[in-house]
């Protein structure tokens, strides 16, 4: 396992806040020059400046495909993927499921996962990966997210499959438990810290995941060479119980 990144170029699509932010953080940390893309042009201006560095920027719609393969066009070669972006969870049971609102939730966590891969893939130098995120309820559903289970369940496939298909590219994905981030923003400060809080007295680990801990693992199955088509739970043990 190398124990550095100096000399590496590491691309964070969804690097601007939460977990891609830590992971493009502590990537930069290990010598990596990285380049943070997401939608909000003020996000990444942010992310950069907080990043300081060789980190650069770039606003980026990953719903346009258009936009994406000019994007890594434009880049040219580099060493690892690291694939963060997602919009809120689409939480609702199949009997209140607007189909349409249904279908948009792979858009951002499918289609423009598939469009970045495939435009990525040319430019992704020997010795290169790519790692994707999920989530435990794939493998652990609770009650009333049919279609959050399905794209999580879903990302796990793809990862085994793509890591066939791009071979000897390496490609993993991290599956995190409940994380504090702004993905639950959509909650009330009251809700969320409720729910932060009850998660945390019932998963093993006493805790929730803080996104410097899940990054951590984005960036073990960067460095270490021969990990490929596995998905890791960071999840303080919250699927065993
Ligand atoms: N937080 C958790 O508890 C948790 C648990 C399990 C799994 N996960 C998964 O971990 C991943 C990261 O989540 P997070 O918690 O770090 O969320 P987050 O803080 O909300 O970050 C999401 C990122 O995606 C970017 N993004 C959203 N729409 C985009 C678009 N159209 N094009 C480009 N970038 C876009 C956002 O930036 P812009 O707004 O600038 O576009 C932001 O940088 C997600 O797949 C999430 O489902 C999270």
């Amino acid at each position: 396992m190398s124990k550095d990144l100096k000399g590496k170029k590491v691309v964070v699509l969804g690097g601007s806040s939460g977990i891609g932010l830590e992971v493009s953080r502590q990537a930069a940390e290990l010598g990596a020059e990285v380049v943070v893309a997401s939608s909000s042009a003020e996000k990444v201006r942010k992310a950069v400046a907080e990043l300081g560095g060789k980190t650069t920027g770039t606003t980026l719609d990953l719903k346009d495909e258009t936009a994406i393969a000019a994007f890594f066009e434009k880049l040219g070669a580099f060493d690892h993927l690291v694939y963060t972006a997602a919009d809120s969870l689409h939480v609702s049971d199949l009997a209140s499921t607007d189909l349409k609102a249904a279908r948009n939730a792979f858009e951002l966590r499918f289609w423009s996962l598939l469009a970045a891969v495939k435009y990525a893939t040319p430019h992704l130098r020997e010795g290169g990966s790519i790692t994707m995120t999920t989530g435990i309820y794939g493998r652990r559903p609770v009650k009333g997210i049919p279609i959050v289970a399905s794209i999580a369940a879903m990302m796990e496939g793809l990862t085994r499959s793509l890591a066939l298909d791009l071979a000897p590219l390496r490609v993993n994905c991290v599956s995190p438990g409940v994380v504090r981030t702004g993905l639950w923003n959509t909650m009330s400060e009251k809700d969320r810290d409720g729910f932060f809080e009850a998660t945390a007295k019932q998963v093993p680990a006493g805790r929730i995941g803080e996104a410097e801990d899940v990054a951590q693992t984005y960036l073990y199955l960067m460095m270490q060479a021969n990990s490929t088509g596995q998905t890791v739970v960071v999840d303080g043990g919250a699927s065993l119980v």
